[in-house]
């Protein structure tokens, strides 16, 4: 499908929203240049983490992962952009924020590996599965 290359899914974790960045966060969104396709807040229980995580399923950390998703709200959202799988990568840096490069969300409001302030999809393929995994058809505006 020609206009979901230029989608992808995000999502503003709980360590942000907690921490009260979320809107701070959304206007980088806007700012880049992204538009808003879907957004809704959810608190997610530990089984749907589980089963947005699902590919980590046998690492080390899926429970600490899964613990902290659904620990508390985040934001969930569509985005849409030219490139917009490596352009929401970008804005959001390193995985790992100490070595997220200066400028990214993560370097500015991430703390640590499993608390990194945002998620992004990894590729087109994924970024189809992961909006459709949160939102319909009908929610896309
Ligand atoms: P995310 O982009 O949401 O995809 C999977 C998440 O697992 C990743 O961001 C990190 O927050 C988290 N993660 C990756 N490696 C580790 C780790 N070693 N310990 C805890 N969390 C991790």
């Amino acid at each position: 499908m020609a206009e979901q290359s230029n989608l992808t899914f995000g999502i503003i974790k709980p360590d942000a929203v907690r921490a009260g960045k979320f809107g701070n966060i959304i206007q980088r969104i806007v700012d880049n240049d992204f538009k808003i396709r879907a957004m809704k807040l959810i608190h997610m229980t530990r089984e749907e983490a589980e089963g947005f995580y699902d590919v980590h399923r046998e690492r080390p950390f899926f429970g600490e992962l899964t613990t902290f998703m659904s620990s508390a709200p985040c934001v969930v959202m569509a985005l849409e952009k030219k490139g917009a799988v490596k352009a929401w990568r970008d804005l959001m840096g390193a995985t790992d924020p100490a070595k997220a490069d200066a400028g990214t969300l993560r370097k500015e409001f991430g703390g640590s590996l499993g608390e990194n302030a945002v998620h992004g999809s990894d590729s087109e393929e994924n970024a189809e599965i992961e909006i459709g995994y949160f939102f319909s058809k009908l929610e896309l505006v």
